[in-house]
């Protein structure tokens, strides 16, 4: 009895747990689009944001005197606040600390900070935070479990480390004393709206204390929302680079994405995304109930590179231009009945396909069972025709519906079309013909 009483409590707690967790998660559902920044000492002189001196491209003590050059005299956080905000972007994702350990922000656990050993001598992260807190965009810190310059760290270059857990299990505690110290001070600081951990990979739950760690966080900031990297502790999941095939199982999720070859800057990448496949990716993970969060690299001087405010600047137009398309909606049509990626509003009384201006003029829908009130080009004002082929009139099976967009309304990247039903979405999937 006293063990059934338990469970229940137990699985009771959990529900409560699950209810608390969907309602925090609404904001981001509606959000959309992020930006993430890498910002870092890896940019004075270009190389991989950490991965430089762990995988042997460059010398440890080489990549750290890096820090020597990080001087962030044109750093302006008001500047980076508007313009993430003039990208459509409701939130954004800054790096706290990469694995190479160095911290931005002036912390008390140790004395690799930009504020204690650069020349740019002060808290680069506070400044920016106040900034998005002040433009109304929500706060989300990166943090890197993995930190490859803490002595007590076991993992160092990628054939080399300094011991295992297993082997010294004081050492890890010290290490992890750490590096739970700075999440408080983090989460106690800055009470971010999100925390982007990663590196949970090189251990285990157990050994991160994964469950701990994000009861710390909930007991103090209870609403913050946690990314999938923490060995299964997470709130959604994290896809990288490119988008997936199918989407994830879980019900949020966020496509992290370079807008060129690397996380960081770094002066050899110019292969630079158009902002034509940023949106039509942007489009894909909207369509697929997902966020996109895309990355910028500032340079070491706080400025950042001009490829990536031209496509900032490029997907906010977009953005603003379609916004009732984008934001707040849900995925829209399944590719059975449009080919490309679709949204819908919240009610299902309203439509949207996204159309590329770049292949084609032309949509088709399929096997919609509805009425249609209104065709209209986003953006336009203008008002085209839904022509109906192959409607058997005494059959139920619905026709094929044809949309043609006027040349000269077609939007320079991707056309929205916002079609308005009779009634919520309601699809036929059977034979076709007079069945
Ligand atoms: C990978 C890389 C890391 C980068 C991150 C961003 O985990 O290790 O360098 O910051 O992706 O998603």
């Amino acid at each position: 009895m006293r063990k059934f009483i338990f469970l229940s409590f137990t699985f009771l707690s959990f529900l409560v747990q699950a209810q608390q967790d969907s309602s925090k998660m609404a904001w981001f559902g509606d959000a959309k689009l992020g930006i993430f920044i890498h910002w870092g000492i890896y940019a004075v002189n270009g190389t991989s944001e950490s991965w430089a001196f762990h995988n042997k491209q460059v010398p440890y003590d080489k990549y750290m005197q890096q820090i020597n050059g990080f001087k962030a005299q044109n750093y302006d956080p008001q500047y980076w606040a508007n313009l993430i905000k003039l990208s459509g972007a409701r939130y954004a994702v800054i790096t706290s600390k990469h694995h190479d350990g160095v911290a931005l922000w002036n912390t008390k656990m140790n004395n690799l900070s930009i504020p204690k050993k650069s020349p740019a001598k002060r808290d680069v992260l506070t400044p920016f935070t106040q900034e998005l807190k002040a433009n109304g965009i929500k706060l989300g810190i990166y943090y890197s479990l993995i930190d490859w310059s803490h002595p007590n760290y076991p993992g160092f270059l990628k054939d080399s480390a300094r011991y295992t857990v297993q082997t010294d299990t004081l050492r890890w505690n010290t290490f992890r004393k750490f590096y739970q110290g700075q999440i408080q001070e983090l989460n106690t600081a800055y009470q971010p709206d999100l925390f982007w951990f990663d590196g949970d990979w090189e251990h285990s739950a157990a050994e991160w204390q994964a469950a701990k760690v994000r009861q710390m966080i909930l007991d103090k900031n209870p609403k913050a929302i946690i990314n999938g990297r923490l060995q299964g502790y997470g709130d959604y999941a994290t896809p990288e680079q490119n988008f997936p095939i199918s989407r994830p199982s879980t019900p949020y999720w966020e496509l992290c994405l370079t807008s060129n070859d690397n996380w960081g800057f770094r002066f050899i990448d110019s292969n630079f995304k158009t902002p034509y496949e940023i949106i039509s990716i942007f489009a894909d993970c909207i369509s697929n109930g997902g966020n996109l969060l895309l990355d910028i690299g500032p340079k070491a001087d706080g400025t950042i590179p001009k490829e990536q405010v031209h496509i900032l600047t490029e997907l906010g137009k977009w953005n603003k231009k379609h916004e009732e398309a984008i934001f707040a909606s849900i995925p829209g049509l399944p590719p059975q009945h449009f080919y490309g990626p679709s949204t819908m509003s919240k009610d299902s009384l309203t439509l949207y396909l996204f159309v590329s201006s770049t292949n084609s003029q032309q949509a088709v829908i399929r096997g919609l069972d509805n009425k249609i009130l209104s065709a209209e080009v986003l953006g336009s004002n203008r008002y085209i025709p839904a022509k109906v082929v192959g409607k058997i009139s005494w059959s139920h099976v619905p026709g094929l519906v044809y949309f043609t967009i006027p040349q000269e309304l077609n939007d320079p990247y991707i056309t929205v079309l916002k079609i308005k039903l009779d009634k919520p979405l309601k699809l036929y999937s059977g034979k076709g013909g007079f069945d």
